[in-house]
């Protein structure tokens, strides 16, 4: 079977379809040739000292592991002096980061989240990286937060890389959503799963059950029936994941469909995972896919954001269940 590259893959779309011009092309690029450098750092694990605690904490109090701030470093300095960055924020940051002013800059912010899944680093689990390209807009200095305060409609390109058995890189730049494996004898990203679908329908949903008692109506009612099984109102078994990476559960649920939920509740009165590095990046390539992305209320992608580290809730895969708990949300 003939393969094409990520490179030949993204050309197509440049040349081709006109969707993507040279500067996002070469920025698209950039992010995976980082994403497989900080692959190689998750594979070697203990054997390059990368495990454990950085000894530091980031911007949500949180504390780093010696992988955050290494796959930070990796992708800022890959991607602050090819010039198609007007700068980039990164969920380890408080404020968004200059390009340096020896190095020319370009028309896109982009925005990570280094290394997604961080609790599951040191117990050898599935990790990955999240990634959103935005245009920098007319106006406000690229590096002022208000610059990056877009709706995730305004993405031109989305993205997320898993480091689990396999290396894969899935990646939207509207039209549709594309996987892409490591090859680890040519260093090259190749396209193994074009064209992804999510099934509308599904018998598995992810949700961290150990907040239950902290949730709202709607999603109580929502996982109560999936529970209740053959004998409850949906009249048929469910099947329960969470791997507590984001990264892995969105492939699997890229893969075959189900639902992810980290809901708002009574501690997380926001939600708890963020807007602009995780839920719009990956209701982008959702949605891309067929499949869909609300916070409950109102579709990812449309909500105004106020704050760059801002949280929310996040409910997406499956469209007609998705739009099942949605619609529990309005009654
Ligand atoms: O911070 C993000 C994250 O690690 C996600 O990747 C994951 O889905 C979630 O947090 C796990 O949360 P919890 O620790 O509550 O299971």
């Amino acid at each position: 079977m003939k393969r094409i590259t990520l490179t030949q893959f993204l050309i197509e779309r440049q040349r081709g379809k006109k969707l993507i011009n040279a500067d996002l092309r070469l920025l698209i690029e950039t992010v995976a040739r980082a994403c497989k450098a900080i692959s190689t750092r998750v594979n070697k694990g203990a054997l390059a000292d990368v495990l454990g605690a950085a000894g530091t904490d980031n911007v949500q109090g949180e504390a780093q592991k010696k992988l955050d701030v290494i796959s930070n470093a990796i992708l800022l300095e890959a991607n602050e002096w090819g010039g198609n960055l007007a700068a980039l924020a990164s969920e380890e940051m408080e404020l968004p980061h200059p390009i340096p002013t020896q190095y020319p800059r370009g028309e896109y912010l982009l925005l990570f989240d280094p290394l997604d899944g961080s609790s599951n680093i040191d117990v050898n689990i599935s990790v990955g990286t999240i990634f959103s390209v935005l245009r920098s807009p007319q106006g406000p200095e690229a590096t002022e937060e208000r610059a990056f305060l877009q709706p995730g409609t305004s993405q031109v390109a989305s993205g997320f890389a898993v480091y689990g058995p396999t290396t894969q890189l899935v990646l939207t730049v509207g039209d549709g959503t594309h996987g892409f494996t490591l090859d680890r004898e040519t260093y090259t990203f190749v396209l193994t799963h074009p064209d992804i679908r999510i099934p509308a329908d599904t018998q598995e949903f992810a949700i961290n059950m150990s907040n239950m008692r902290r949730w709202e109506p709607p999603v109580r009612r929502y996982i109560d029936e999936c529970l209740a099984g053959k004998d409850g109102p949906r009249g048929k078994d469910f099947n329960m994941r969470w791997v507590a990476s984001m990264v892995a559960d969105v492939y699997r649920i890229l893969s075959r469909g189900g639902i992810f939920m980290y809901p708002r509740d009574s501690k997380n009165r926001d939600g708890r995972l963020r807007l602009m590095y995780e839920a719009n990046p990956m209701a982008f390539v959702v949605e891309q896919a067929g499949g869909a992305a609300t916070d409950g209320k109102q579709r990812i992608l449309e909500l105004a954001p106020q704050k760059l580290h801002q949280r929310v809730a996040v409910i997406l895969g499956s469209k007609n269940e998705v739009e099942r708990v949605t619609s529990y949300h309005a009654g």
